[in-house]
């Protein structure tokens, strides 16, 4: 048995196997994406690793650079091979709930872009149904009036505050509400509904999104699974 911060670097370490040489590549956030990190900064400082990569969060962006990995941003590349992340939850059809590390937005922006995308995570992560906090990154004006309406619908709102008690405020300076729900509505029907709510950026539900997801066991084993067709649990 081992415990889940060397289930994370395992499975961030064989995630980061999958970069190949000239690719760009899409860098997740996290303390997951951290090993992912590591394993990258390694394989370019000992083993002359070629890669671009496009960051999902200032963090990533600066350690990523740290350990000499030549940082782009989206707009500056024409395209992205490979993006690999974390998530906070993945249930069995493969969607996920991200942004508990308040990055989903750039984490969305990157993925959307990516002809390709790997999550990684340790096994704590997978659930057969969704029941995380639901992060939603909304515009700093009239956010107290957008709580409200949250809390009407009975989604249970609470703010994302840092230790001081301030609002978390994002990479692109916005707010962040988190959602609690007693069971998840079908959560197609509920991204479409936050979407179109004015004065939401973006939400944390990432569906249709990933192509694979590799899993860090407590037996210290690995295991890789296709989004399409085969089943998560
Ligand atoms: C960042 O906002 C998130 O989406 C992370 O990818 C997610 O919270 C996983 O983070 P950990 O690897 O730290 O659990």
């Amino acid at each position: 048995m081992t415990d889940q911060t060397s289930l994370k670097k395992l499975a961030g370490y064989r995630a980061a196997e999958l970069v190949e040489d000239g690719m760009v590549v899409g860098i997740g956030s996290g303390s997951t994406i951290a090993y992912v990190i590591e394993a990258l900064g390694k394989r370019v400082a000992e083993d002359g690793l070629k890669i671009k990569g496009v960051p999902t969060s200032d963090k990533t962006r600066r350690t990523a650079a740290k350990l000499g990995i030549p940082m782009h941003n989206v707009d500056d590349v024409d395209h992205i091979d490979l993006t690999i992340d974390g998530a906070d939850q993945i249930d069995e059809n493969f969607a996920a709930i991200k942004g508990g590390g308040a990055a989903l937005l750039w984490e969305k922006i990157v993925a959307v872009n990516s002809k390709r995308n790997v999550w990684v995570v340790d096994d704590s992560k997978l659930s057969e149904t969704l029941t995380h906090y639901l992060p939603v990154e909304v515009i700093p004006y009239g956010a107290d009036q957008l709580f409200k309406r949250l809390e009407a619908k009975g989604y249970k709102p609470t703010w994302r505050l840092d230790q001081n008690g301030n609002p978390v405020r994002t990479d692109s300076a916005n707010y962040l509400i988190d959602l609690h729900f007693d069971k998840m509505p079908d959560p197609f029907t509920l991204g479409r509904e936050l979407t179109s709510m004015v004065g939401v950026v973006e939400h944390g539900l990432f569906l249709n999104v990933v192509d694979q997801v590799i899993v860090g066991r407590p037996d210290e084993t690995v295991d890789v699974f296709n989004a399409h067709p085969s089943p998560l649990i």
